[in-house]
Parts: C-alpha cells; sequence; structure tokens
C-alpha cells in the first residue's frame, strides 16, 4: 500500500500498517490504543455476522461494517507496542490476555448503564502493578460528541488515560478516527498516529486540524506576555 504521512502541529500521522511502520518508529514515551477486538463488531449488532453492519433491538446503530474487526492482530504487533514504549495502555485487554502478561492495572470505561445490549464497559490493560481504575461517561455523551468511526472512543476517556502515561510522545498504532490525536492536542501533548485504512485516515487528520483550530477549556491558553515597564 501507498505510505503517506502528515504533519499537523506537534502530531504526526501515518497512513500505514503498524507492524512495518512501528519497526521504522524511535521510541516514544507511551502507548495509547484501541486494536481490533476480533469480535465482528458490525455482525454482532447485525445478529447475523454478514458484516453488514445495521442496528440492534434498542435501535443502536453499527455505524458501517468493520471488515477488520473479524480479526486480532498478531503476537507480533503487541510484541513491538510493549518494545517501543515504557508504558502502554491497550483497550480491549481483556481479548489478548494470551499475548499479555499479568498486570495489577486496568483502566476500566463505565459506560452508565446496566444490562444494555452491549457491554456496560470496557478494560484497557495497563503495564504497571498499581490500582485498578474506573471512569464513568455515558454511552449516549459519547454519541454527542459526533461519531465518525464505528468503534469510536470518547475524547474525555482518551484524556483521562493520558494521566496515566509519562511525559512525552504518544503513539497509537491503531489510531482509527485520531480520538487518541485529539486528546493529546487538547493537552499539549505530542502525537504519533498510525491508521491502515485511508478514510479513517482522512477522518482522523481532519479531527485534529480541527482540534487545534478550536481550542477548548482542556487547552491550556498560553499566559499573556508578561509586559514590564519601561521606566
Ligand atoms: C478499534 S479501531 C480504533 C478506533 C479509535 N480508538 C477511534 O476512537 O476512532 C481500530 C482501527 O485500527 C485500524 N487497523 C486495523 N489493522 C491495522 C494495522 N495493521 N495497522 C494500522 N491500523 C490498523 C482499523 O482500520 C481501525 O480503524
Amino acid at each position: 500500500m501507498n505510505r503517506r504521512e502528515e504533519i499537523i502541529g506537534a502530531c504526526r500521522l501515518i497512513l500505514g500498517d503498524c507492524l512495518t511502520v512501528m519497526r521504522q518508529l524511535p521510541n516514544v514515551a507511551g502507548v495509547l490504543t484501541d486494536p481490533p477486538y476480533g469480535i465482528d463488531y458490525g455482525g454482532l449488532l447485525k445478529g447475523k455476522g454478514d458484516g453488514k453492519g445495521g442496528s440492534d433491538k434498542n435501535g443502536w446503530k453499527s455505524y458501517g461494517a468493520p471488515e477488520w474487526d473479524k480479526e486480532r492482530p498478531d503476537r507480533r504487533t503487541f510484541d513491538e507496542i510493549r518494545k517501543i514504549a515504557p508504558r502502554q495502555i491497550i483497550w480491549g485487554g481483556n481479548y489478548f490476555t494470551d499475548y499479555l502478561p499479568p498486570t495489577m492495572r486496568w483502566l476500566v470505561w463505565d459506560k452508565g448503564q446496566r444490562d444494555f445490549s452491549l457491554a456496560d464497559c470496557e478494560f484497557a490493560w495497563v503495564n504497571e502493578n498499581r490500582a485498578a481504575r474506573i471512569f464513568t461517561y455515558p454511552r449516549a455523551r459519547a454519541l454527542q460528541d459526533g461519531k465518525v468511526h464505528p468503534t469510536q472512543k470518547p475524547v474525555e476517556l482518551m484524556i483521562w488515560c493520558l494521566t496515566f502515561l509519562p511525559e512525552g510522545t504518544v503513539l497509537d498504532p491503531f489510531m482509527g478516527s485520531g480520538t487518541t490525536g485529539v486528546a493529546c492536542v487538547k493537552q499539549g501533548r505530542p502525537f504519533i498516529g498510525i491508521e491502515i485504512d485511508p478514510g479513517y485516515f482522512e477522518i482522523a487528520c481532519e479531527r485534529i486540524r480541527k482540534a487545534y483550530a478550536q481550542p477548548d477549556m482542556f487547552v491550556e491558553a498560553p499566559a499573556e506576555p508578561k509586559q514590564e515597564p519601561l521606566f
């Protein structure tokens, strides 16, 4: 495939296969990522496994057919993620327990609803022996932020995750619509994102450009230049 690269502010976005690209990247401070879980999300919602998307009995839309979610990335990709940064946060960690070592720290996204047709919460594996933590953020609120990717994470959730990563560049090798990148822009952190799908890559570029164009309350406004009295 044609590899492409876009530099937007402190973000470097790369269109390509993350295993190949990661092998060419320097080390980073942290990985925050959300790989395909291999659960055939589009088929799950449709209930037929035909991957055409649709909606469930509650009218919950699948937002398209994620073909890429039919298979998990293989072990080599996780090995590379674990080599490239001292701290890693991997959403869907419960689907990869055969690739990842046991850990004390799990981050939990509590979606604020119980016994819905989809999961009440999601789990992120973190390579740190510290206490597990929970973030409550209703899925309906996440939808209000605008949904452009079938498995898009809320920006607020990713901002919370960043507080568990050391200072420095954050890498998301499965960038999707660029939510981790948007969170990094809002927190003033350098970001590298990799995405294999050209359509999602364009969406991520657009969202990150917009995040720079619309600074909001999460971004610390630059301090007013201090005027020294002339006399
Ligand atoms: C679960 S989604 C990430 C969604 C993202 N967290 C968001 O909020 O938009 C996983 C993404 O990984 C991408 N992907 C799958 N295999 C890949 C690979 N080998 N290299 C890079 N990206 C890949 C898919 O196209 C998909 O957009």
